[in-house]
């Protein structure tokens, strides 16, 4: 089951962001997923490294803080997993689910074999993204399990620009979400999660693959049917985390994508009843930007099929 579950009793248009407790990670480790997934990325970058990482001059010191940042999270909240010890500016880091070790002098990007934020980047399964200035605008990112988006599109792009393609459509939650990003103090990070239902659970969907994913379901949707649907569409949550950073004062947004197979969310009658009574009340909009549009029906009705199969008894 997938581990944040951000459907209710209707379409959420609020922020949904909630403040970080101290005990709360700010970087998951999902072990059973973690080694697939760094190899993954490192495909990727590998394949096409100016694609899935790019940064904007003068962010070095933005980078060496979410270095800063993600190394003691992860040694916080995975001692078993991760040590890190420093003498100086003299860090050696060890990794022990990647079997690595990494000595480097911190604030020294010539140290490290890549740019920090590459390197950070392929010790966690988050995509990690730095937003810095007054228009937040994105400086720097490797970014390589995007929904729908990749960092050409958006690289310097502010924050507001970033959205315009949603902001008309939840015009409010948007400009919420500006002010958090001008007003977010250093040291108290905050997360939402964010859904999507999915032709394909391929994690790197940036925007090279979206002729081919929108190919994908077209080709499927005829023969599609309340009793195949649950086998064929995934559930896409992203557990989002932003964090002011103190060195530099940018702003490190992290995304952790989850997914599972929809039939395996829907056999809990709950998790059923909670995503018809989202999806049923999403705005038209919301549901075509989502690419949800032309299986919404089919979707709805299997549903509640899945809920009738399973009544609550009151
Ligand atoms: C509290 C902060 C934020 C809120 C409330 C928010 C909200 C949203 C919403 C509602 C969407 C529409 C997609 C969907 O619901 O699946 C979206 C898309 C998106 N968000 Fe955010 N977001 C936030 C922070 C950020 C940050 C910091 C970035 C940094 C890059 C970002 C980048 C994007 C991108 C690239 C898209 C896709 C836009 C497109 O289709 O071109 N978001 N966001």
């Amino acid at each position: 089951m997938l581990p944040y579950f951000p459907f209710d009793q209707q379409f959420n248009n609020k922020m949904g962001t909630s403040f970080l407790l101290e005990t709360d990670p700010l970087i998951e480790v999902d072990e059973l997923q973690y080694l697939s997934e760094i190899a993954l990325k490192h495909q990727l970058l590998s394949d096409l490294p100016t694609y899935y990482f790019q940064s904007l001059p003068g962010y070095e010191t933005a980078q060496w803080d979410v270095v800063d940042l993600v190394l003691h999270d992860l040694v916080r909240f995975s001692p078993n997993q991760f040590s890190l010890d420093q003498i100086g500016d003299r860090w050696q880091w060890i990794n022990r689910l990647l079997n690595e070790e990494t000595t480097f002098t911190f604030g020294d990007a010539t140290t490290l074999p890549l740019a920090p934020l590459d390197w950070i980047g392929r010790q966690v399964q988050e995509d990690l993204i730095l937003l810095a200035g007054p228009e937040s605008r994105l400086v720097a990112g490797q970014l390589c399990f995007a929904n729908d988006w990749c960092l050409d599109e958006k690289l310097g792009l502010p924050f507001w620009q970033i959205h315009a393609p949603i902001t008309p459509i939840v015009e409010p939650m948007m400009r919420a979400a500006q002010t958090l990003m001008e007003r977010l103090p250093i040291g108290r990070s905050v997360w939402r999660a964010n859904w999507s239902v999915k032709i394909s659970n391929q994690l790197d969907m940036t925007c090279r693959h979206a002729q081919t994913l929108r190919q994908l379901l077209t080709d499927r949707l005829p023969a599609m049917t309340p009793s195949t649907i649950g086998e064929e569409l995934y559930v896409r949550i992203e557990r989002q985390t932003l964090t002011r950073l103190p060195r530099s004062g940018a702003v490190l947004f992290g995304i952790h994508t989850y997914q599972n197979l929809l039939a395996n969310e829907a056999a809990d009658p709950d998790r059923a009843r909670c995503m018809a009574a989202v999806f049923s009340t999403t705005p038209p909009a919301m549901l075509a930007y989502k690419s949800m549009t032309d299986f919404l029906p089919l979707l709805l009705t299997y549903l509640r099929n899945q809920m009738a199969l399973n009544p609550i008894i009151l």
